[in-house]
């Protein structure tokens, strides 16, 4: 049978390429099409400087607190921190009695059970507690927010393609969208244009509208692209807290390498580089 066959296997493969070929060509146009709005109205992050950038990188304690301050302000009011313990923040420079009271005062109380009935209660929250999500249960959640769902942000720079100038573009990214938009990538009821997030019309309506929407106790000037900033550079500090003792482990390795490279050519010099082969 194969013996049949055999030599015809050849012919048969190479059509089906051709076939396929031209198959591709009549069909990706039509998909093409579909998707250029979003490619050709996508932008790209603008560029973002931190200070925890590069492989000498260290946080800026003082515009992490700053960055706090937004997300408890602002971001709380809908996202979580459900990896972040209200005690870390004494890592950016908070202090023990300062954190006893951000948590004591946080606007979500931290759900828990009433120990008589076993009901579901909620109780203020404690230095050990996680930063605890605005809403109940995601069912909850999203009829808040017409359907869409506001994700935890403690991995958040880790999670989307760009990282921290992604989050700082999309947050000062909104704007009319182009009249040159087609209609079916216009936004929709509930939703607002933004060329940085990748489908170009999110849920989440503009979170930071004003310069001064909240008061640095530093004096730094809140306008709305200093408050994207902070608050970027603070989810950065979320996602990766031990990023310095990489950064330092990273420099000690490199440096520990470089003498024992040294040592290995001096042993070679002593031992070896005069013996004839
Ligand atoms: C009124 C509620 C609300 C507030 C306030 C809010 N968000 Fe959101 N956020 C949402 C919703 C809803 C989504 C989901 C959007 C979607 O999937 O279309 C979202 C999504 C996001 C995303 C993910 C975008 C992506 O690429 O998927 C980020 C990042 C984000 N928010 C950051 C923030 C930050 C930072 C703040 C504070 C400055 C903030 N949000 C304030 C509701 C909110």
């Amino acid at each position: 049978m194969l013996r049949l066959f055999g030599p015809l296997i050849a012919p048969i493969v190479g059509l089906g390429f051709v076939v396929a070929l031209i198959f591709s060509i009549i069909v990706t146009p039509h998909e093409a099409s579909e998707e250029s709005a979003s490619h050709r109205f996508h932008v790209e992050p603008k560029e973002l400087h931190l200070a925890s950038d590069g492989p000498l990188g260290r946080f800026d304690r003082q515009q992490l607190q700053r960055g706090f301050q937004v997300y408890k302000e602002v971001c709380a009011a809908c996202h979580s921190l459900q990896l972040v313990s209200f005690r870390d923040l004494q890592n950016i420079g908070f202090t023990g009695p300062e954190v006893k009271a951000i948590a004591n005062q946080w606007a979500t109380e931290t759900p828990s059970i009433n120990p008589e009935t076993g009901e579901a209660a909620t109780r203020k929250s404690i230095a050990s507690d996680r930063i605890p999500s605005p809403y109940a249960n995601e069912v909850a959640a999203r009829s808040a927010n017409n359907n869409a769902l506001p994700p935890d942000l403690s991995l958040i720079t880790k999670a989307r393609e760009g990282g921290a100038p992604y989050i700082h573009s999309l947050l000062t990214g909104y704007r009319e969208p182009p009249a040159e938009l087609p209609k079916d990538a216009q936004p929709g009821p509930n939703l607002h244009y933004n060329p940085y997030f990748p489908n170009l019309n999110i849920s989440m309506p503009p979170p930071l509208v004003a310069d001064g929407q909240v008061t640095y106790a530093d004096g730094t000037n809140p306008t709305v692209d200093q408050m994207a900033k902070d608050v970027s550079a603070f989810l950065v500090w979320t996602a990766e807290p031990k990023l310095e003792n990489r950064h330092q482990t990273g420099v000690a390795v490199l440096i520990f390498l470089l003498i024992a490279t040294a040592l290995g050519y001096m042993a070679y010099q002593n031992v070896w580089a005069g013996k004839k082969h």
